[in-house]
């Protein structure tokens, strides 16, 4: 970062002494104050709950104009990215920060395939679930559970151990996901085959059985992979900040992931997918586009704390270029399936338009995010509703490892440990039993 020449001046009305805060400008977007030394000059702590003004960090990983609806992996637009790589290109970009040369690539790619099975003793711990267990539960068990296979061959601090331990769960994150789906489905486990490409052999395991041959359809294939693309990074999300300050205690990489995959759970962050096809399933349910008025009207109420899922975004302030992107692959996808005239793609065409013209949303800048059109693209490739934020977290481990491991090589880097505020009781003493 560079020093911005310019500085905020920092003044109270009380008469206590002002300070002045160093500005430090990026390469692109907004500059920085630096409050590094507030609190041992002032006495004071700044307040950001969801910290919607704080850079956690400085990075070189993904940028994201909330205005502008731009998303830029390592410089590259995510609409480039999208149209001209393969996911695989995408994860060399986001852990060495350039795209592949030929030879990369056929390294890379045999690299990543060389460590796509799991110990074989991993199967042992979705014994532990029962079958109807929502597939992130069973994920967030079998990540951490990784710790107890690698925990002692890797350093943190050793850049050739992070290394590994990427390449490591970028490769079986996506065996790891399939043996979740095959397990609540009652079938046998698929292994990897790794003449396939990446997203080719996650459909493979996916949906092979024993008793026949599974050739993958490419369109599918190919709208896997993008889905994988659009999903690799996000800068300082809530689950990548959550990689981050996990990993920050210096505990090993599989651990800091699992706490990302508890975190994308979540229905406001990557359970959205999840939550909106259930939404437009509801939609559909109860009387389909004629219904919109209504639910929207919910929407609106307060008091109902209904939310357009898959819409909103605490960044994009316009729309994601993700949903863009994932629009059109949901075009692709249903036509080559000849679902074209698919409902629930027609509904959600139906409240997007819907939405994009309500007062309410437009004055809160409420857009389709990513979420809003995957699910309608996993639903018609055969992916279960409860499988997509596994599919989610399966795509973005590359963007948690990669950023995880920028932390750590940061010479200025420590254990993150906010403060407070606090509001609860003075000091005051135990009283007797009898006196309570
Ligand atoms: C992801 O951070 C990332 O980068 C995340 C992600 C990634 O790639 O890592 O992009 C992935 O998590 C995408 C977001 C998926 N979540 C959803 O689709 C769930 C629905 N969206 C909302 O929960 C919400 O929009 C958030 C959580 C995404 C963003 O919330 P903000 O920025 O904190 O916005 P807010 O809650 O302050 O809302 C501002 C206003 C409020 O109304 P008022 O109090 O001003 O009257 O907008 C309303 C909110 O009630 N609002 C919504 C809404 N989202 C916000 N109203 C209806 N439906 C919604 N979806």
């Amino acid at each position: 970062m560079t020093p911005s020449g310019v500085k905020a001046t920092l003044s109270f009305s009380d008469g206590s002494p002002s300070m002045d805060l160093p500005i430090y400008k990026g390469s692109i977007g907004p500059d920085v104050i630096d409050i590094r030394k507030l609190y041992g000059q002032t006495g004071k702590f700044t307040y950001d709950p969801g910290f919607l003004s704080t850079a956690s960090c400085q990075s070189t990983i993904t940028y994201i104009d909330g205005d502008k609806g731009e998303l830029l992996y390592r410089g590259y637009p995510i609409e480039q990215l999208a149209t001209q790589c393969d996911f695989l290109d995408t994860c060399y970009l986001l852990l060495y920060g350039e795209l592949p040369n030929a030879q990369q690539q056929q390294d890379f790619h045999k690299l990543v395939s060389e460590h796509t099975m799991v110990h074989e003793q991993m199967q042992f711990f979705l014994r532990g679930f029962r079958r109807d267990a929502h597939p992130m539960a069973v994920m967030t068990g079998l990540v951490g559970a990784l710790s107890a296979f690698y925990h002692d061959s890797t350093d943190i601090n050793d850049p050739r151990h992070r290394e590994i331990a990427a390449i490591r769960l970028i490769a079986k994150m996506p065996t790891l996901v399939a043996m979740a789906y095959k397990y609540g489905e009652g079938q046998p486990y698929v292994y990897p085959r790794n003449k396939l490409s990446y997203a080719g052999n996650f459909m493979r395991m996916m949906f092979a059985t024993p008793c026949e041959d599974y050739e993958p359809n490419e369109v599918l294939v190919r709208a896997m992979d993008r889905i994988f693309i659009l999903h690799a990074d996000h800068e300082q999300n809530a689950s990548t900040s959550t990689v981050r300050l996990c990993g920050s205690s210096g505990t090993n990489p599989f651990a800091a992931i699992a706490a990302g995959v508890a975190c994308l759970w979540g229905p406001a962050h990557g359970g959205a997918n999840e939550a909106a096809l259930n939404m437009l399933e509801d939609i559909q349910r109860n009387g389909g586009v004629e219904k919109i008025g209504e639910f929207i009207k919910q929407v609106k109420d307060k008091n109902s704390s209904v939310k357009l899922m898959g819409f909103g975004h605490r960044v994009y302030k316009n729309y994601d270029p993700r949903a863009k992107l994932m629009r059109e692959t949901c075009h692709e996808v249903l036509g080559a399936l000849g679902l074209e005239n698919d409902p629930l793609f027609k509904l959600a065409m139906s409240l997007e338009k819907i939405a994009l013209e309500d007062e309410y949303f437009v004055a809160r800048k409420l857009y389709p995010n990513v979420d809003f059109y995957s699910g309608i693209v996993q639903r018609a490739i055969g992916i279960p509703v409860s499988l997509f934020t596994a599919i989610f977290a399966l795509a973005r481990t590359v963007g948690w490892i990669a950023q995880l491991n920028e932390m750590i090589g940061d010479p200025e880097y420590k254990i993150g440990r906010p403060r407070q505020l606090f509001v609860g009781s003075q000091r005051r003493d135990v009283p007797p039993l009898d006196k309570r």
